[in-house]
Parts: structure tokens; sequence; C-alpha cells
């Protein structure tokens, strides 16, 4: 019997999840929209806001599971990776909780956790398993061999899927963060109507600075003939690029899987929640004989349900951290 709560604060969104034996019986996210004026997020704004909305997050947590502090079995919060500032928030909370209530401590790598989000919810993968992760920092190609050992066959060399995202909705002037906006706008746009050229990257390695100069030096060029381009086309260009995106994600993911050998193909992270990707993993899985995984978009994006599930495990095979623990802008996977 366990009651784990957990904390997540790696970046902009505070969140506190309850997992009750096994199963995710509150997973609350405080969204930070003061970053939107910045058009990214402001660390410093971010670790103070956080500091703002941890006691009321997990007050909600607490109710929303029906459980009370007294329950709880262990602690699990986010170590990294992630912004300094805003995981010494999760981190020094979940120490004093922990110091306080005289209970276990959990360390989580984030990543790992977006990959566990998988074993929240039926169906899960089995393993040996591959995991695209995509998020807004990171764009991994990972072999899961069981719950925490995992290996990453190919990664990005510059920019994130995410970034390629968010940077382009910036050149449109869409507001940040502008993924699920191009997502969004994509639904009523004609993907094959630009065309960008896909990065030659070897291996299973990806690169997305080059594609992002690419869709800017295009719309400057049509901007010269029409400077109303963007706002005429918009949902043309959003289509498009999110249609070369996925389609550099998923010839990665199919070289992946061949050379693994495996066709138990899972999503993970922020940008698993786009429509583009979910649609052309499915039509890619239906077409090559996959089983895909996409989690419950709530478990998608930044969430404390998935550090619960990783604490879960852990929990159960008495892996635990003292009060020394620090938190990890960057953590080794
Ligand atoms: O995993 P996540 O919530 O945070 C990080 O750990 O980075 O991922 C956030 C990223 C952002 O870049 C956001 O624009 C992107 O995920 N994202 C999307 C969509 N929803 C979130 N990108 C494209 N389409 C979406 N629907
Ligand atoms: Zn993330």
């Amino acid at each position: 019997m366990s009651v784990i709560l957990a904390i997540e604060s790696s970046c902009d969104d505070t969140s506190v999840a309850i997992c009750n034996n096994g199963k995710i019986t509150a997973n609350v996210i405080a969204n930070q929209t003061i970053h939107e004026n910045y058009g990214g997020v402001i660390p410093e704004l971010a670790s103070r806001v956080h500091q703002q909305n941890i006691v009321p997050t997990i007050e909600q947590a607490l109710k929303n599971a029906q459980v009370t502090k007294q329950d709880i079995s262990a602690v699990a919060f986010t170590q990294g990776p992630g912004l300094l500032g805003s995981l010494l928030v999760g981190v020094s909370f979940a120490k004093s909780f922990a110091l306080g209530l005289n209970i276990p401590l959990i360390s989580v790598n984030h990543m790992h956790a977006h990959i566990l989000a998988h074993f929240i919810d039926e169906p899960k993968p089995n393993f040996p398993f591959l995991c695209l992760t995509v998020s807004g920092g990171h764009t991994q190609i990972v072999l899961v061999k069981d719950y925490f050992d995992m290996e990453i066959v190919g990664e990005t060399l510059d920019d994130a899927a995410g970034e390629a995202f968010d940077k382009t909705a910036k050149i449109l002037q869409l507001p940040y963060p502008g993924g699920p906006l191009i997502d969004k706008h994509a639904k009523n746009g004609n993907p094959k109507a630009y065309k960008f050229a896909e990065p030659q990257i070897a291996d299973l390695n990806f690169s997305f600075s080059g594609f992002k100069t690419s869709i800017l030096y295009f719309i400057r060029k049509q901007e010269i003939e029409n400077p109303n381009f963007i706002t005429e086309n918009l949902n043309d260009i959003c289509a498009s690029v999110q249609h070369s995106i996925v389609q550099i994600l998923l010839n990665k993911l199919k070289k992946a899987a061949k050379q693994f050998n495996i066709n138990e193909i899972a999503i993970a992270g922020g940008v698993s929640a786009n429509s583009g990707l979910r649609d052309g993993l499915q039509q890619t899985a239906d077409e090559l004989g996959w089983k895909v995984y996409i989690p419950a978009f709530q478990y998608c994006t930044d969430n404390a349900g998935m550090i619960a599930i990783a604490g879960y495990q852990k929990f159960s095979v008495n892996d635990f951290v003292g009060q020394e623990v620090s938190p990890k802008a960057r953590m080794e996977f």
C-alpha cells in the first residue's frame, strides 16, 4: 500500500499529483500565464510564481485525491533537468514536507518521467519499446528496456522540436507558446502548400536550427512581394511547417524501429499533444504494423502525474534519496 505525493516544477508549470497504489487520483497543474507577455519563459519570474502556487496546488491535489497529509507514504519530486530556480522551489518544498512528516524522499528525472507516463493508463507498452520524447527542451529517441533502464539512441544536436514549433510561431507573430496555436491553424490549412527541406543529419539524430532559419528566410522573401503574406496564408504556412516537422520526426522513428527491429512505439513530451504527429504516427503504424502508445493529453505536457508514477515504481524498490539532495539543471539520463 502506498500513497505518493509528487511535485513537478522544472519549467513554468507548478504541478502536484497523488498516486494511490499505482493509480493517479489527482493531477493538478497551475499554469503560469505571465510569460506570454515576454515571448518565452523568464526563469526568475517562473520561480517566483512557483513559490506562490505550490501550497495551493498541494492543497488542491490532496483534496481531489481525498487524502490527508498523514496518509502520504513518500514524496517524489523532479530533481532535473530544468530551470534551476524553478526546480529549487519544488525540491526545497519536497524536502521540508518529507522531513516534517518523517517519510522518504524520491528523486525523479523529468525525462524518464515523460516516458513513464505510459504506465499511468492502459494500454501500457511492452519492454523493449522505442519512445520519441519531444518537448520544448528535448528531442530524443529512447530505447526503453525497463522502467529505469533506458538509452538515448538519437537526439537533437541543437533546437528541440518544441522550439522549432515555438520559434516558427514567433516568426508568424503568434503568442508564446506557439506550438498549440500552429496545431490549431494547421487544422484548416494545406500541409503541401509550401515545402521545407528536411535537414540531412546522420544516424538517428535531429537538427532544427537550420530548418527554423529556412522558414524565416522563406517568410521574409514572400513578404517582399506581399506584405500581408503571413495573415493571408497563416493556415497553409502552419499546416506546411507542422507537416515538415512531423515528417522529420517520423522518418527518424522509422529508421530507429528498423535498426532495433522493434514495433512497440511510444511518443511522449509536450509535442506529443500535436494532432499532426498523433495522426501521422497512427498512419505510419497502420502501414508498418507498429503498436503505438500515446499518453492521455494531460500526461503529455509537463505534469506531476508522470512524476508520481515514476515515484511509485521507485517506492516499490525502496529507491530513496537523503536530505542532502539538490536540484540539477542538467541531469544525467
Ligand atoms: O513537455 P513540455 O510541456 O515542457 C517541456 O518540458 O519542455 O513541452 C512544451 C512544448 C512547447 O514547445 C509547446 O509549444 C509544445 O510542447 N506543444 C506543442 C503542442 N502542445 C504543446 N507543439 C505542437 N503542437 C501542440 N499541440
Ligand atoms: Zn517536459
